[in-house]
């Protein structure tokens, strides 16, 4: 039974919504180890990127869940809970630079793929409020790929 404020619409919306969650914390988490683990003539710059993108995604990640939690879901938690509902594969701690980045710049352009999911849902409910904050992690998501994807151009 669908309390008042959910509709079938709203509630395809929260999934999306929770799918994003987890997706963006398992990045982050991907991210952080690529910083640690990173090795090579490209170290400082990647070291530095990638600090600046997981310190970025933990704020994001925060938004969104906020977003669920504003929606009056709840937001799915728990490491084991995130990672089996994440879609995006894990990195080996020990790949080379530039597969870190090729890994990293994939694991985007899957994010991206369930956040265009999430923004379409959101846009056919008119939660014009979802709608803007997939559009915001698409712009930053996207601008992400192109500069991991710039970094392996020889
Ligand atoms: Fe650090």
């Amino acid at each position: 039974m669908l309390t008042e404020k959910e509709t079938p619409q709203s509630t395809e919306v929260l999934a999306a919504l929770r799918q994003v969650v987890a997706d963006s914390y398992a990045l982050l988490g991907q991210t952080h180890i690529c910083h640690w683990n990173v090795r090579g003539p490209g170290f400082f710059a990647l070291h530095e990127a990638f600090e600046q993108q997981y310190t970025e995604l933990f704020t994001a990640v925060d938004d969104i869940a906020e977003r669920v939690r504003a929606l009056g879901a709840l937001a799915p938690g728990g490491l084991s809970n995130l990672a089996k509902m994440s879609q995006i594969d894990e990195i080996e701690e020990d790949a080379p630079a530039e597969k870190m980045v090729k890994h990293l710049a994939d694991a985007n352009r899957a994010l991206v793929a369930n956040l265009v999911v999430a923004r379409n849902l959101a846009g056919e409910a008119d939660d014009d409020q979802t709608e803007d904050l997939m559009i915001e992690r698409l712009q930053v998501h996207e601008k992400t790929i192109w500069m991991l994807d710039s970094y392996l151009v020889h």
